[in-house]
C-alpha cells in the first residue's frame, strides 16, 4: 500500500456557512495511525487544518473523533484499519458544536463532569498516613478508573443529545468511580446529583456509549449501579 485518500470534515465559521470534506492524498507508511495521518497533511499540505491531540498514546483523550462511522481515538487507529476502500474519513465527535475543523465544543461535556464532583470526599481526619483501602475494594471500580473523558460515550448518546442538561455517560461513570470508593463518605451527596431531574433517570439504556467507548468500558453498567441505588435511596430503602 503505497497513497490512501484522507477525507476530512473542513468548518471555518470565519469563512464558511456549512460544512464540507476535503480530500488529501497522503503517502503511507506502515504503522501509520489517524492521528499521524492529520498531522502529515498539515505540516505537507493544509496548515490551516484544525484538530486535537496531545499524548499520542490513547491516554489524555483529545483526539477522540469519528472515523469511517466509529467512534475513535485518532493516535490509537491504524489508517490500514480504518480505510473503506482507499479512503478514510474523519469528522469531529457527532451532536457536539463545531468550533473549527474536527475541534468540537467541550463545555458542556467538562461542566456536566463537575457536577458530579468527581473527587474524593472525606472530611474525617486521616491520621498520620494515606487512607488504606483492600484490594477487593478497589476492584470494585476498577473499569470505571479507565476512562480518559475522550467524550466519545457523551456524543453518542441520544439523551444527552436531546438534552444538554442529561450528566451523561461520562459523568456517571465517574459519579459511580467515587460512589463506590470505599474511602467516600459522601454517598446520600452523590445520590441526591445522580438521583436528580437529569441524573440516571434520563438514561434510556440504549448502550450507545458502550458501542463508543475506544477503551471498552461499560458505562451503561455504571449507570445502572446508581440507578439502582437511587431508587432505593428515593424508595426510603437507603438511608
Ligand atoms: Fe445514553 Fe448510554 Fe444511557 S447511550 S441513554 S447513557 S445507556
Ligand atoms: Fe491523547 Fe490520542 S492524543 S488520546
Amino acid at each position: 500500500m503505497q497513497d490512501f485518500k484522507l477525507r476530512v470534515f473542513r468548518y471555518d465559521p470565519e469563512k464558511d456557512e456549512q460544512h464540507h470534506y476535503d480530500t488529501f492524498t497522503v503517502t503511507y507508511r506502515e504503522g501509520m495511525t489517524v492521528l499521524e495521518a492529520l498531522l502529515w497533511v498539515f505540516e505537507n499540505k493544509d496548515g490551516s487544518l484544525a484538530f486535537r491531540y496531545s499524548c499520542r498514546e490513547a491516554i489524555c483523550g483529545s483526539c477522540a473523533m469519528y472515523i469511517s462511522g466509529r467512534y475513535a481515538l485518532a493516535c490509537r487507529v491504524q489508517v490500514k484499519s480504518a480505510l473503506e476502500g482507499d479512503t478514510v474519513t474523519v469528522s469531529p465527535l457527532p451532536h457536539m458544536r463545531v468550533i473549527k475543523d474536527l475541534v468540537v465544543d467541550q463545555t458542556k461535556l467538562w461542566e456536566n463532569y463537575a457536577r458530579v464532583k468527581p473527587w474524593l470526599i472525606n472530611d474525617e481526619p486521616a491520621g498520620d498516613r494515606e487512607r488504606l483501602q483492600s484490594p477487593e475494594d478497589r476492584a470494585k471500580y476498577n473499569k470505571e478508573i479507565d476512562c480518559i473523558l475522550c467524550g466519545a460515550c457523551y456524543s453518542s448518546c441520544p439523551s444527552a443529545a436531546n438534552n444538554e442538561e442529561y450528566l451523561g455517560p461520562h459523568a456517571l461513570n465517574w459519579a459511580n468511580r467515587f460512589f463506590m470508593d470505599s474511602r467516600d463518605t459522601a454517598k446520600r451527596e452523590r445520590l441526591e446529583i445522580v438521583a436528580s431531574e437529569y441524573g440516571v433517570f434520563r438514561c434510556h439504556t440504549i448502550f450507545n456509549c458502550v458501542e463508543a467507548c475506544p477503551k471498552h468500558l461499560n458505562p451503561t453498567e455504571a449507570i445502572q449501579n446508581l440507578k439502582r441505588a437511587a431508587m432505593a435511596y428515593k424508595l426510603g430503602l437507603r438511608k
